[in-house]
């Protein structure tokens, strides 16, 4: 959408958020956007052939009944009090893959913060090559481009950083208390919710890009998965029992990751380590790790400082696992 189209609609959906669901009358609105009261108007019926539901009453003015259930750009950004993280938003209704378009946008020179969201994405990309089944209008499909000068091997981290922000996030938007399996499972009563993939462009041992990719099962019903992915996937809706906001939820986790993404810029990994304990399932259990050298038996210590596990064997080794599928 053209950027002086796309004010006009954020600071008009801007009025209606801060009117609390009240009129607001049409000489209020010609004030904020600096327009005609014909022009306050055509704008509201613009807002309708978007799909939301505007109420007209004579002498009250306009009220918004009910939003679209599209994302958009501009009722992400509306509310949004974060200073970099989503204050660049790249919106599509469908893709195939959210991860692809950040790459791309990273390559270009895009800012920090800088987000690729879609309603639908067609070819959604897991860890180890999977699939990520990404239904229409039901989840948040997200990539985030982040730039931290650090270096390649501290970059997992940030895998780390980005599932207690979402975990912040769910706990405070819905009420659900979800934990954490190694490195980037999001598991609400034992099934997946989220999943994070966390991708580079770098050279030797300098990071250009790290893009975050974040798949949130939000709205689906259990009919909505395929059947493979029943017994062991969620939605937060399924878990709460009632809709979700994507919306509130997209801009929870973009508040929630800009804090501890500056804190950790400035403080280093140790605190958000702690914050990561403190939600993970694994600890102290016998798990076994399936990694691309074999799978290994062991209880699982902690994390180190490079957000590595720590895995201690039957002989009482302590083997680093960098990447492997964990089974609790
Ligand atoms: C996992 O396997 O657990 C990670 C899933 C990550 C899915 C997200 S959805 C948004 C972004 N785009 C993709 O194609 N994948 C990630």
């Amino acid at each position: 959408m053209e950027q002086s189209k796309r004010n006009v609609k954020l600071r008009l959906l801007e009025a209606f958020a801060e009117s609390d669901q009240e009129f607001v009358s049409g000489q209020k609105i010609s004030e904020v956007l600096g327009c005609s009261r014909t022009a306050v108007w055509k704008h509201i019926e613009t807002l309708r052939k978007e799909g939301y539901e505007v109420e007209a009453v004579r002498r009250m003015g306009y009220r918004l009944i009910k939003k679209p259930e599209a994302l958009s750009a501009a009722e992400i950004q509306s509310s949004l009090s974060t200073s970099f993280m989503g204050q660049a938003v790249h919106y599509e209704k469908s893709v195939p893959s959210t991860q692809k378009i950040a790459h791309q946008l990273a390559g270009e020179g895009a800012s920090e913060g800088t987000i690729v969201i879609a309603d639908e994405q067609t070819e959604g990309r897991g860890r180890l090559s999977r699939v990520w089944h990404s239904p229409v209008n039901t989840g948040i499909w997200m990539s985030c481009i982040l730039k931290p000068k650090i270096p390649l091997s501290q970059t997992p981290q940030l895998t780390l950083l980005t599932a207690v922000a979402i975990v912040q996030a769910i706990e405070e938007t819905t009420g659900i208390l979800p934990s954490i399996k190694w490195p980037n499972d999001i598991l609400i009563n034992g099934k997946k919710a989220v999943g994070i993939l966390t991708e580079l462009q770098a050279e030797a041992d300098s990071v250009h890009s790290v893009i975050i990719g974040m798949g949130i099962n939000v709205n689906q019903e259990a009919r909505d998965f395929p059947d493979a992915l029943k017994t062991i996937a969620t939605s937060l809706k399924l878990e709460a029992g009632n809709d979700i906001s994507r919306t509130s939820l997209i801009q929870a986790i973009l508040y929630n990751l800009e804090q501890l993404y500056t804190a950790y810029l400035s403080a280093g990994f140790h605190p958000v380590k702690l914050l990561w304990e403190s939600y993970a399932v694994s600890l102290g259990r016998e798990i076994k790790a399936r990694t691309l050298q074999g799978t290994i038996y062991g209880k699982a210590l902690g994390i180190n400082d490079e957000g590595v596990l720590l895995l201690q064997t039957a002989d009482g080794t302590v083997e680093k696992i960098y990447s492997a599928d964990i089974e609790l």
